[in-house]
This record gives structure tokens, C-alpha cells and sequence, in this order.
């Protein structure tokens, strides 16, 4: 119990506070980095910043969501998904780094926050839980097409970085929605829109 707390525990610290490390190279598109104006580049950092923090949350979701759960098919199929998660953590990240700019400063509270609503996620039971991450990463995928379409047209780079984590995001629905998941009330999913866009609002700034 205590050995698995702390392993929790130092993935919590390695999320907010070190550099995610990624097998999967990140996405490129076959030119050279193109040159941005200040503006765009302040810009496309600032939405890259919101996609960071989308990332750190889904680590604590899926971190939040496999602690509790019994069956070991869904822990299996949560832990695949957030590898997957740790490489978007990782390209958006560096993304971060060539653009010059930073991580939120509010990492660690929106950790917490995801971890709770996690942890009650997967209290609630399997078809529950699967039925909030499916939910959360059609939400995702909407926000990344709407990303694409206030990115930089000439931000190659970023935009390749948010095509694929799309891709993956619609699987990772896919794979809730195979393993049985409910479908949400549309209250749920009204307050979960409200709560993604304060925090899309919140990340770019801050
Ligand atoms: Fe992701
Ligand atoms: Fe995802």
C-alpha cells in the first residue's frame, strides 16, 4: 500500500515538475521550422500552453481513474491510453521550450483538480468512469479542431503536434466507449464544457 502511494505520488511530481520523456517521436512536418512574428509566436505559445495543461490533467484523470478501478481489462486499457498521454505531455512540452514559452504556473492545482474529479470518476463505478473519459476526450478533440483553426496557418510545427494528439484522442474515446462506456447526462457534459473553458481561458494567460 505505502510503496504504491509513493510510486503514485512520484508520477504526480514527475507530471507537474520534470521533463516528460517520450518513445514516440514527435510529430514534424517535412520542412524547416518557420519563422514567426512576435506576436504569432506569443500566440501560438499561449495555445500550446493550453494544450500542456490539457496534458498534465490527463496524466491526473487517468492516474485518478485507474487507482480505483477493479477490473484489470480497463486498468490495462487506462494505463495504455496515458502512455499515450505522456508522449502528447512530452511534444507539447518541447513545443513550449521552441516557442519560447512556459509551462502554466498553475500545474500543480490543476493536477489536483484532475485527480479528484478522477478519483470520483472511478468511484462511481467502470461504465461511469469510461463514460467521463469518452466525454472528456470528445471534448478534447473539438477543442484540438478548434485549435487548428486559431493556430498560426504557417506554425507547421505546432499544428502537426496537434493533428496527431487529435488522432489519438478520438482512439482513446473509442477504447472508452468498446470497454462499455455510459453515456453522460447533458447537464454533466455542460459543466464539463464551462470548467475546460475556464481552464482554456485561465492556461493562456497563466
Ligand atoms: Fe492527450
Ligand atoms: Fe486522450
Amino acid at each position: 500500500m505505502l510503496e504504491s502511494i509513493i510510486v503514485e505520488f512520484d508520477k504526480a511530481l514527475r507530471t507537474v515538475f520534470a521533463a516528460a520523456s517520450t518513445t514516440r517521436r514527435a510529430p514534424a512536418p517535412d520542412c524547416p521550422e518557420t519563422v514567426l512574428q512576435d506576436a504569432e509566436k506569443a500566440h501560438a505559445g499561449a495555445l500550446m500552453r493550453i494544450n500542456h495543461v490539457g496534458e498534465v490533467c490527463a496524466q491526473a484523470l487517468y492516474q485518478g481513474q485507474a487507482l480505483v478501478c477493479q477490473d484489470q481489462a480497463i486498468r490495462q486499457a487506462l494505463a495504455k491510453a496515458s502512455d499515450e498521454e505522456t508522449e502528447h505531455l512530452a511534444w507539447t512540452e518541447r513545443r513550449l521550450t521552441e516557442l519560447g514559452a512556459r509551462k502554466s504556473l498553475l500545474n500543480p492545482l490543476w493536477y489536483l483538480g484532475a485527480l479528484s474529479l478522477g478519483l470520483v470518476a472511478g468511484k462511481l463505478g467502470d461504465a461511469w468512469s469510461l463514460g467521463f473519459l469518452a466525454e472528456t476526450e470528445r471534448q478534447v478533440e473539438s477543442h484540438l479542431d478548434n485549435q487548428l483553426s486559431v493556430l498560426p496557418t504557417q506554425d507547421f510545427q505546432s499544428r502537426a503536434i496537434v493533428q496527431q494528439m487529435k488522432i489519438d484522442e478520438i482512439s482513446h474515446a473509442g477504447t472508452a466507449m468498446h470497454l462499455g462506456a455510459q453515456e453522460m447526462p447533458q447537464r454533466v457534459k455542460i459543466a464539463m464544457r464551462l470548467a475546460a473553458g475556464f481552464m482554456r481561458r485561465t492556461a493562456y494567460y497563466i
